[in-house]
């Protein structure tokens, strides 16, 4: 949450943050703001609230005035500390104007660190956190320190997990950016060099791409860019290759990046899935310290992750469990990190993101690490921190995401997860080869499957048009079909803001069927699994409570839809890879009905893509 970007060197324009900043967007719409270091010799700031209109503002304002620059910093914020106002829009100043800063993150202990200045006589012109770090700078500054040692002895005294860049006046065209736990990467084309909080908002600029380091201090300026560790000891800078297009991080012709998402999902599951086998058909991971002697010595597997990432690893504790025999906890990772969980050196710990940045499920990485834990992120982006950090990784390479509902990137963890199900089965001997092989191929059948699932598309907007006066949803089934009833039920909340909940369907008889009526649609997630009888029981004791039955079920079983009832037709595949495929029409139906509402699928309200704050 928060978008940062910064340019400096031949090519620095305002045109590079605001844009910039339009595919950071995701991470936040709350106000955005650029302050750039202009030949004139000073700092120019402009800003604007308002949600995703500020970016607009913004374009209109800055551009007009400014012309050429040394250096510039832009944000995209997502409110934290203070109301999403003018005032509390990045970047924010110190008391002389001459410290400029753009953050994401949080600093814990900033009311203390405010009470302090304050007591000198410092003057906070905002409510952020952030506005700390531009006083704490700018008395560095005074004492004689250059903007690189500034931020290192600064970012000591902060608590938090935070990535920052900031500019002085005094060094024309010089940034410096800090890292601890927030993401950040540096590219250049070789002229200029852009920080950003993500890849897609530098990829039309940059042609090579470096990592930043936790715990860093990176300076960048006319003559390049430096690395250091804190105490200023250089650290050298280490490239890595993006093999994302700008297209794939454009619209490309569709409304939104939600419904071209959508559509992208067979071919992210196939690109997953490509060449993963090598000779013997054990599975090839993109990093990894350990081999599959250490892989067969796991006697437990705990999947962590948030959001959308963990229904998708919701699906994989069934997978694992069935093939392998290996006990399996999954985490909401803002839970494990506290609360004593029991992992050792025999537990495999997988993270699951799609940003590999979002701050519980990286928290939650260390602390397995920490524990002795051997550790495999499963995460989209190349290079992120949980990639960096875990002892292993499988990447989805489903490319940029960037709806804030995730669709493309859920389907594609859940393949890359059944493959690494698969591999445990292998190594530990409770699937043979051939039968490993088998389920493979069953595997990459399922993008074709997906394809008839998007045939959909209009037979869900009809529903969604037919629903439109409903006001609460309900979400059943068993099995895989929960953890596909709970994405359902969050795709709907996020983008349409209906009440929706997600419920296991044997256990909807403990508590929600009271508030069964015939005001409650309720989506059935019918296809076949062993369960087929037990959940058809289930939608009976919904009928008997009037309520309007949708369900999601394979067409040999349309006949189990009462007169009236909705029954859309999904391709029958294993039950264990069902979800990718089921989870479809669901997302359709949530696009379509928030897309009836007249919402900005791309953004909804109060959410970000990538969580970086607890
Ligand atoms: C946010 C996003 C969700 C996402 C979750 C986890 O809440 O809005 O779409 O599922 O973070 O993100 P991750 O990057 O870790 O998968």
């Amino acid at each position: 949450m928060c978008g940062i970007i910064a340019v400096t060197g031949k090519r620095a324009s305002v045109e590079v943050l605001t844009s910039g900043l339009h595919r950071l967007e995701y991470r936040g719409y709350d106000s955005a703001g650029v302050v750039v270091h202009d030949r004139g010799g000073g700092f120019s700031r402009y800003r604007a609230a308002g949600g995703t209109k500020s970016l607009v503002t913004l374009d209109k304002e800055a551009s007009a005035h400014v012309g050429e620059i040394y250096a510039g910093i832009g944000h995209t914020r997502w409110a934290t500390h203070g109301a999403p106002t003018l005032f509390n829009a990045h970047p924010h100043l110190d008391c002389n104007e001459r410290v400029a800063i753009v953050h994401n993150g949080i600093v814990e202990n900033y009311r203390a660190l405010k009470e302090e200045l304050l007591a000198k006589g410092h003057v906070f012109s905002s409510e952020t956190d952030t506005e700390v770090i531009a006083h704490l700078i700018e008395v560095e500054l005074r004492g004689g320190a250059t903007l690189t040692q500034a931020v290192a002895s600064v970012a000591s005294r902060m608590r938090g997990a935070m990535s920052f860049v900031v500019a002085s006046v005094d060094e024309p065209g010089v940034l410096v950016g800090f890292k601890r736990m927030a993401p950040m990467v540096l590219g250049t084309d070789g002229e200029s060099w852009f920080l950003a909080s993500d890849i897609p908002a530098i990829l039309d600029r940059a042609s090579t791409f470096f990592h930043v380091d936790d715990e860093h201090v990176l300076t960048v300026g006319p003559d390049g860019a430096t690395m250091a560790d804190l105490s200023l000891t250089p650290v050298p800078l280490v490239e890595f290759h993006v093999s994302w297009t700008l297209e794939s991080a454009e619209r490309s012709g569709f409304d939104d990046f939600m419904s071209k998402e959508i559509f992208e999902q067979p071919a992210a599951l196939r690109d997953t899935l490509a060449g993963r086998l090598d000779a013997d058909r054990s599975l090839m991971l993109d990093v990894t310290t350990f081999d599959a002697d250490e892989l067969a010595r796991i006697n437990k597997v705990f999947i962590v992750a948030c959001g959308t990432s963990y229904h998708a690893g919701m699906v994989a504790k069934y997978a694992i469990e069935h093939w392998t025999k290996l006990p399996v906890e999954l985490d909401i990772s803002s839970e494990f990190r506290y609360r004593d969980p029991v992992v050792d050196e025999r537990t495999l710990v997988v993270a699951v993101s799609q940003s590999g940045e979002t701050l519980d499920t990286l928290a939650a990485l260390h602390e397995a690490k920490n524990l002795g834990a051997q550790t495999l992120a499963v995460c989209n982006v190349v290079g992120s921190s949980m990639a960096r950090l875990a002892d292993a990784v499988l990447y989805t390479r489903a490319g940029p995401e960037v709806g804030v509902a995730a669709t493309k990137t859920h389907t594609a963890q859940i393949g890359a997860l059944m493959m690494l199900a698969l591999e445990l089965a292998r190594v530990r001997g409770y699937l043979y080869p051939q039968e490993v092989a088998e389920l493979y191929g069953q595997l990459q059948e399922i993008p074709a499957h997906m394809d008839e699932a998007l045939k959909l598309w209009d037979t869900l907007a009809d529903l969604a048009r037919k629903h439109s006066g409903i006001s609460r949803f309900y979400f059943i089934g068993r099995h895989v079909g929960y953890p596909v009833a709970l994405e359902g039920a969050l795709k709907l909340k996020e983008i349409s803001y209906l009440p929706a909940e997600g419920y296991p369907a044997g256990e909807l008889k403990h508590g929600p069927i009271a508030m069964l009526d015939e005001n409650a649609v309720v989506f059935v997630i019918a296809t076949r699994t062993r369960l087929h009888e037990k959940l058809l029981a289930n939608v009976e004791e919904v009928r008997a409570r009037g309520s309007e039955v949708v369900l999601i079920g394979n067409p040999i079983d349309a006949g189990v839809a009462r007169a009236g009832e909705s029954f859309v037709g999904v391709p029958q595949v294993h039950p264990l890879f069902a979800p990718m495929v089921d989870v479809i029409p669901l997302q359709m139906f949530a696009y379509h009905t928030a897309r009836g509402m007249g919402y900005d699928v791309d953004r909804p309200r109060n959410l970000a893509k990538t969580v970086t704050v607890e």
